[in-house]
């Protein structure tokens, strides 16, 4: 079925997968390059209204994941969670496997280390076809300003060679010099830790604030004075606003996905989390309450309204507090918070 493009020349044919918010953003700046260059891309997207916007840019609009993988011979993928992905890529590789033409594939969605390896084995029986694990660090606006940091892992040919197309999206590249795909998504987890651990700090901060009668507009002029990073001065001004729309977010569900990897991590390394932990919990409070489409920011509202598992946390954290000398004075972090992995 897709003889008629075996013969096709090698050149590059970039083809794009996911258009969410990240995905959308990304896949436009580099669009907007290869146009500058009198070349296309071909997208596709599980439903159409990104693909439709991205053809007014002057992209192609794939029928089919089959019909992209025939035009491609570079794949970027930008999906939801590691389901997501090992679904596309179960289809992908079945493709692979009846295509002549060699394949790279720049998979950038924030996933499990192990998923990493596990796709870049499956994919090793088609040899001439690699898989690059490419995590981005950005929100969507930081994608759209081509300002993402872009971390690479995999075969250093195929990276160089698609080193310009990561500028047109990016501010930063950190390349880690390794063929184990595992690291980047590593690296990604260690990274948005430092990211949810400052959202957790400045949810707890402006809380206090608040209840506290500190004015609000003074804490954000001293954050911006004292701290002057575009993290604390972006999500201290997101958690007092009310927000304004479901566009341009990191959604509670994906950042549930990605502290539940890191949980996961710590506990197969033997490391300790326990701001991961109290974080997991915020969040959970906030999807709980049915926001688990709005930003990730909003788990400053897991502060104003206690669920019962927090209130329960908090009633452990005030036994710990009133009995300084008994034997609940020795609680661990652990005993107070969930266990630092967990399936839900
Ligand atoms: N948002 C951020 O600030 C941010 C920053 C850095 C990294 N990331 C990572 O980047 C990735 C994408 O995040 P995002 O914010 O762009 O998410 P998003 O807006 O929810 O987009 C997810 C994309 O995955 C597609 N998708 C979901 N399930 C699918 C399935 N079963 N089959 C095929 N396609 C599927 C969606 O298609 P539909 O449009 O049809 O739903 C959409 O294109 C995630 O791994 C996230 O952790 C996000």
């Amino acid at each position: 079925m897709l003889g008629h493009l075996f013969h096709v020349k090698q050149q590059d044919r970039v083809g794009w997968i996911g258009l969410g918010e990240m995905g959308y953003n990304m896949a436009d700046n580099l669009q907007r390059y290869l146009a500058s260059q009198s070349l296309t891309m071909t997208v596709w997207n599980r439903t159409p209204g990104n693909a439709l916007k991205m053809q007014h840019h002057g992209a192609h609009i794939a029928r089919s994941i089959e019909d992209l993988v025939a035009q491609s011979n570079i794949i970027f993928t930008s999906l939801a969670d590691d389901a997501a992905v090992e679904e596309v890529y179960e289809i992908l590789f079945d493709l692979a496997g009846q295509v002549e033409h060699s394949i790279i594939f720049v998979e950038t969605s924030t996933i499990y280390p192990t998923l990493a390896t596990k796709l870049k084995e499956r994919l090793a029986v088609t040899p001439q076809h690699t898989y690059l694990q490419c995590p981005v660090f950005g929100r969507p606006s930081l994608a759209k300003a081509a300002k993402l940091v872009w971390v690479t892992s995999g075969d250093e040919k195929a990276i160089k060679k698609l080193c310009l197309y990561f500028t047109t999206m990016s501010k930063t590249i950190i390349h880690l010099k390794t063929t184990d795909v595992s690291r980047a998504s590593a690296f990604k987890l260690v990274g948005n830790f430092f990211v949810v651990g400052t959202m957790e700090l400045l949810a707890e901060g402006l809380t206090l604030a608040e209840k506290a009668d500190v004015d609000q507009e003074s804490v954000l002029k001293f954050i911006e004075a004292f701290f002057p990073v575009p993290s604390w001065t972006e999500y201290s001004k997101k958690m007092t606003q009310a927000p304004s729309s479901k566009d341009g977010v990191c959604t509670v569900d994906i950042g549930l996905k990605d502290v539940k990897h890191m949980r996961q991590l710590a506990q197969e390394t033997g490391a300790s989390l326990p701001t991961a932990d109290v974080a997991y919990n915020h969040l959970l409070t906030v999807k709980e309450q049915g926001k688990g489409d709005h930003d990730w920011s909003s788990i400053v509202n897991s502060l104003k309204t206690p669920a019962p598992s927090r209130r329960q946390s908090e009633e452990n954290y005030t036994a710990v507090c009133a009995s300084e000398d008994s034997e609940t004075n020795s609680k661990s972090m652990t005993d107070i918070y969930p266990p630092a992995y967990d399936s839900k």
